[in-house]
């Protein structure tokens, strides 16, 4: 059975892909400082797949903690790579604790794990910017990021295709997501954002439940047909899917290069007003909201070309924006009444 490494796999993404490679037949190890995540969803996971993961609370910018941990487990085949920071609006305040933490974590894995491994990267849809033409394909110029956080995710992709050029033995797909949402269809696990959240569709559901007040839409002057922005929404069970998918295609070793790029996303643009309706419609929740002022660095539209991927991954994704609202509020009221 082949062994996969999920770094930050106690996390949103992490945890999702942990089991659906349970599922798909892998043993998972998994690896996490706990900065972003609580060591509970490992009971959660538990409670989902049977099984207990490996776990281990590392903090991958320790050179030597990395280095040992990959002498120690030699017989892990691929990497998962989700352990970064990923706050827009924070990266903007601290963008040195950004670079350090998302470059150091990723030098460390790629030197301690200097032998054949295929490896998969947690990249995104922001390193486009605002697309010139739509849906946006892996062709796209990368455009000049809005945010440190953004351009952690531009130079990572290349540090690992202009690494992967020299290494034959290192193989790498890098996963452009779209906006991930939603939750596990049991509600055992899902998104825990810290403090208040920047991403829509957590606040919108803790808005519903009583932890926040009215939502504020950021911005209704957009040229988009109701003017608020549009995102191309993904279930987090689909995105979790495609890790899995990349991680086989990687198993079978016939790709042109040792470094590609897929968009993860459902090629479908939803505007912030459809996504408030959509929740209400399929939760029977009315939602309290107010239009504000445009969000610095926003794009206004932007949703994926998913043809490479459905082709050359044979991934495509299933659950349509009625799942992602309710599954998202399910996961709210669960975690509501079962607090970590
Ligand atoms: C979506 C839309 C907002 C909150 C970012 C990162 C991306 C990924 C996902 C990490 C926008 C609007 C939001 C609110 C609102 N990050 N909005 N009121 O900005 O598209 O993507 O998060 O994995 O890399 O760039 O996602 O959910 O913040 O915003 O109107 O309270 O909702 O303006 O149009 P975004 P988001």
């Amino acid at each position: 059975m082949a062994k996969i490494l999920v770094t930050g796999g106690t996390g949103y993404i992490g945890s999702h892909t942990a089991v659906e490679l349970h599922n798909a037949g892998y043993e998972v190890v998994i690896i996490d400082n706990l900065s972003n995540s609580n060591i509970k969803i490992l009971t959660q996971l538990h409670a989902i797949t049977g099984k207990w993961f490996d776990f281990h609370e590392i903090d991958l910018q320790d050179a030597k903690a990395v280095q040992e941990f990959a002498e120690n487990n030699t017989d892990i085949d691929g990497i998962i790579h989700f352990a970064a920071y990923k706050a827009v609006g924070e990266s903007v305040e601290q963008p040195l604790k950004y670079y350090r933490n998302n470059f150091y974590s990723l030098i460390n894995l790629l030197t301690s794990f200097n032998r054949k491994i295929d490896f998969v990267f947690s990249s995104s849809c922001t390193v486009y910017g605002q697309p010139e033409t739509l849906p946006v394909t892996e062709a796209a110029p990368v455009q000049k990021a809005e945010s440190p956080y953004g351009n952690t995710k531009q130079i990572a992709e290349e540090i690992l295709a202009e690494t992967a050029a020299v290494t034959p033995d290192l193989n790498v797909i890098a996963l452009r997501y779209f906006n991930p949402v939603g939750a596990h269809e049991t509600a055992l696990i899902g998104e825990l954002p810290n403090g208040v959240p920047a991403n829509l569709v957590p606040f919108i559901t803790q808005s519903a439940i009583g932890k926040r007040g009215p939502i504020t839409v950021y911005g209704n002057d957009y040229d988009t047909p109701d003017g608020s922005a549009i995102r191309d929404y993904i279930h987090v069970v689909d995105l979790a899917k495609a890790h899995v998918a990349a991680i086989k295609k990687l198993e079978k070793g016939n790709a042109a290069a040792n470094y590609d790029v897929f968009n993860i996303g459902t090629g479908k643009g939803s505007s912030v007003l459809e996504i408030i309706s959509a929740f209400e419609r399929v939760n029977g929740e009315k939602l309290e909201y107010k239009i504000g002022p445009r969000r610095a660095g926003d794009v206004v539209k932007v949703y994926g070309d998913v043809e490479k991927s459905n082709k050359e991954l044979g991934w495509k994704a299933n659950l349509d924006i009625n799942e992602m609202m309710r599954s998202a509020w399910e996961w709210e009221k669960y975690i509501k009444a079962n607090p970590f």
